[in-house]
Formats: structure tokens, C-alpha cells, sequence
């Protein structure tokens, strides 16, 4: 069995999707085994009740630095065994201590088609330069900020003018593709 930790910061919805795509975790061989959160008031924590999911939720601001924070995150990902840690909306930049730790084993899905609009605002960055073709990336973490090597890409053409629904379309894509990316991940290894 393979053990998932997904690492979330805000509303969850990834998260969620995640979770519902490993409900029958012995069909998949791998289950979600803890959420991880640096945002003590996320929705992402509401989320996670309704499936009683173990969390660590912790403060930066508690912590000297991101080192000693992540050695933190760190110790719960060995006692449950992770083996792969899935960014969902995770609004910090991963360290040394667990890019070390885990390396080629954190993935990250970003709401644009990379490199291009790289950053928190992708959707919006993309709508506001009037590209047609959008779509959502999942990649492998690196050093460089929405950086590492892609793993899957899924495209929409977007025509309209409402960056309300272009992002409802935009999630609904990213609910599909990262559930399904993990599994072949999971799968490939
Ligand atoms: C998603 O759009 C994801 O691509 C980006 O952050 C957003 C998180 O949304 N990295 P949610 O918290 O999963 O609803």
C-alpha cells in the first residue's frame, strides 16, 4: 500500500478530489494518509473531518525558520510512511529539508499550461494576456518555483469573458488530472 500526504493552504477542493479518488484505497493500493497545513483557519481542515484524515496543521510564525519547520513536517511524514507528498494549493515554497528528503517524490498542480504564467496568479495572469488555449499542469517539485520537469498537461480552449468561469472550468479540469496523474504514478512505480 502506498501512502499519500497531501500538503494544503485554503479551500481544499484538490484535496477533496484526491481523497474521493482513493476511497476504495485497497482497489488502488494507496491511500491519503495525512493532510499537512500551515493555515490554522483553511476550509481545507473542514474538508478533512468528513474523512476523519489526520493532520498536522502548524504556525510558521511559531518556528525560526523554514528548516526547523519542515524537520516537523518531516517527522510525520516518516511515522506515517509517505511516499509520495502531493501539493494542493500548498502556498510555500518547499526547503532543502524535504526536497532532500523526498527527492522526485513531490508533485504540485498548477492552473496553467507552464511555463507559462508561472506564480499564484496563473489563471488570472493568463486571462489578463488574452491567450485562448489554458489548462493545468502537474510537475514534479524543484528548486525553482513551478520549475520541475512536467508530468501531465491538459488544455482547454477559454473564448469568453468571465474569469469566474473560466476558473470553474479550469477546476474541473484539475479534479480529474491530478487524481489520475497520481494513479498512474502510484501505478508506474
Ligand atoms: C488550485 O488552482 C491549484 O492549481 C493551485 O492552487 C489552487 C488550489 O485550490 N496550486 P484548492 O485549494 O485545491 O481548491
Amino acid at each position: 500500500m502506498k501512502h499519500l500526504a497531501v500538503f494544503a493552504s485554503g479551500s481544499g477542493s484538490n484535496y477533496e478530489a484526491i481523497e474521493n479518488a482513493f476511497l476504495d484505497s485497497n482497489k488502488e493500493g494507496c491511500c491519503v494518509s495525512l493532510l499537512v497545513s500551515d493555515s490554522p483557519n483553511a476550509f481545507v481542515l473542514e474538508r478533512a473531518k468528513k474523512f476523519n484524515r489526520e493532520t498536522f496543521v502548524f504556525n510558521p510564525k511559531n518556528y525560526e525558520n523554514k528548516e526547523k519547520y519542515e524537520k516537523d513536517i518531516l517527522d510525520r511524514l516518516i511515522k506515517h510512511d509517505i511516499d509520495l507528498i502531493c501539493l494542493a494549493g500548498y502556498m510555500r515554497i518547499i526547503g532543502d529539508t524535504l526536497l532532500e528528503a523526498y527527492q522526485g517524490r513531490i508533485i504540485n498542480i498548477h492552473p496553467a499550461l507552464l511555463p507559462s504564467f508561472k506564480g499564484k496568479n496563473g489563471i488570472e495572469d493568463a486571462f489578463d494576456y488574452g491567450v485562448k488555449v489554458f489548462g493545468v499542469t502537474i510537475h514534479y517539485v524543484s528548486k525553482e518555483v513551478d520549475g520541475g520537469k512536467i508530468i501531465a498537461q491538459r488544455a482547454i480552449e477559454y473564448y469568453g469573458n468571465s474569469l469566474q468561469e473560466l476558473e470553474t472550468y479550469i477546476h474541473e479540469i484539475e479534479h480529474e488530472l491530478y487524481p489520475e496523474t497520481i494513479k498512474k504514478l502510484i501505478k508506474g512505480n
